[in-house]
């Protein structure tokens, strides 16, 4: 017994100096490390006689504990120190005026969804999004383009894997069928987002922005689809009139299909929209085919309607006079700086669009 109690006052006395984290760790190893003083006591309990084993397994392990708690709160009491120490040094003098600071810009192509999303959202579409990385059924067979389709071929795939199977979306319409899978008509969506093709020129760059838009209901026709994308143009362009035509196209999920043009004119070297005898392509549409409807189990003797994709890199180009598509994914801060928009200035079409 006289042994343990010189262990424990030989502790008490060790512990009241100023120790570092590292040498109460010590410590703690001397006296509870596999052959530390207390655990090899442990081991010895077998050998106490039997009439005071009791008693000496009580009393130690009676110090084991007081040895413990004085252990921790003693690495408590440096925790706290250190705490302590760190609030004293990060105090912030709030008395201190502002910094003046920079504001980051919001990039044309960010502005650009927020205003088509805006615009759409006020007739009543709301948004999906889809994956980037897609496969072939999404992209191309369940959009009635089948296998060898020539469709398939020019849209210059990025594909991820051998088998083609695998690979970069290369138009937003997947989400249609994403859309309508996962849902019962009526369908009236837009789904904005990223999509890849292998090209790159001053108008094409290997990644660029689509918007889709997919209204599905009973007795939807194709005057519905012309007075919806007339409204949006005009919207977007925030322009009164506009000048428009549906020219006859071909689209493997769109039947009938059409592309559709605005008029414009160049004035004092600017480009003025809605006006003039020049055309420009903006869009693909068209009522969305019977067979794309089958594949999504949308009973197409009930359901039908249209579908478009707007090429949002173009818009924003043509709203915003930028010359370069590719400058849009420089990433240079000056570029940004100079046709980026305000962050606190969200589109709104009661507000106004781009002011
Ligand atoms: N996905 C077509 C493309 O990228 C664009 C398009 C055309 C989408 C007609 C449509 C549509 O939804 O109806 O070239």
């Amino acid at each position: 017994m006289e042994d343990l109690k010189n262990i424990k006052n030989n502790f008490i006395e060790k512990l009241k100096n100023n120790l570092d984290l590292d040498q109460i760790s010590q410590i703690k190893t001397e006296l509870f490390g596999k052959n530390g003083i207390i655990s090899s006591q442990f081991k010895n309990i077998g050998l106490i006689p039997e009439n005071e084993r009791k008693k000496f397994a009580s009393d130690l392990n009676y110090i084991k504990d007081e040895l413990q708690g004085l252990i921790t709160s003693k690495i408590n009491e440096i925790d706290i120190k250190k705490i302590n120490e760190k609030l004293e040094k990060e105090k912030i003098d709030i008395t201190l005026p502002e910094r003046p600071y920079q504001r980051g810009k919001i990039h044309p192509v960010s502005q650009t969804i927020d205003e088509i999303t805006s615009i759409f959202s006020e007739i009543g579409f709301s948004v999906e999004e889809g994956p980037d990385v897609e496969n072939e059924y999404h992209n191309f067979t369940a959009l009635n383009t089948p296998d060898n389709h020539p469709a398939r071929d020019m849209h210059d795939t990025f594909y991820l894997d051998d088998n083609k199977e695998i690979l970069l979306r290369t138009h937003t319409s997947p989400v249609q069928i994403r859309t309508m899978l996962k849902d019962k008509p009526p369908f009236k969506i837009i789904a904005p987002g990223r999509t890849y093709r292998s090209d790159s020129d001053q108008t094409h760059t290997p990644m660029f922005h689509q918007v889709e838009g997919l209204h599905i209901d009973k007795d939807i026709n194709m005057g519905h689809l012309k007075g919806c994308l007339n409204y949006f143009i005009k919207e977007f362009f925030e322009v009164k009139k506009i000048k428009m035509r549906f020219r006859p196209s071909h689209f493997p999920f769109t039947e009938p299909s059409a592309e559709v043009d605005i008029g414009y004119e160049i004035k004092d070297g600017k480009i003025v929209i809605g006006e003039g005898n020049q055309w420009l392509e903006i869009l693909g549409c068209g009522m969305v085919h019977p067979n794309v409807l089958k594949n999504v189990k949308v009973d197409s003797s009930k359901y039908q309607g249209y579908a478009f994709g707007i090429g949002i890199d173009r818009l924003a180009m043509l709203k915003y006079g930028i010359k370069d598509l590719r400058a849009f994914f420089d990433c240079d801060y000056r570029w940004l700086n100079h046709f980026g928009f305000d962050p606190l200035d969200v589109p709104t079409n009661y507000r106004g669009l781009s002011r």
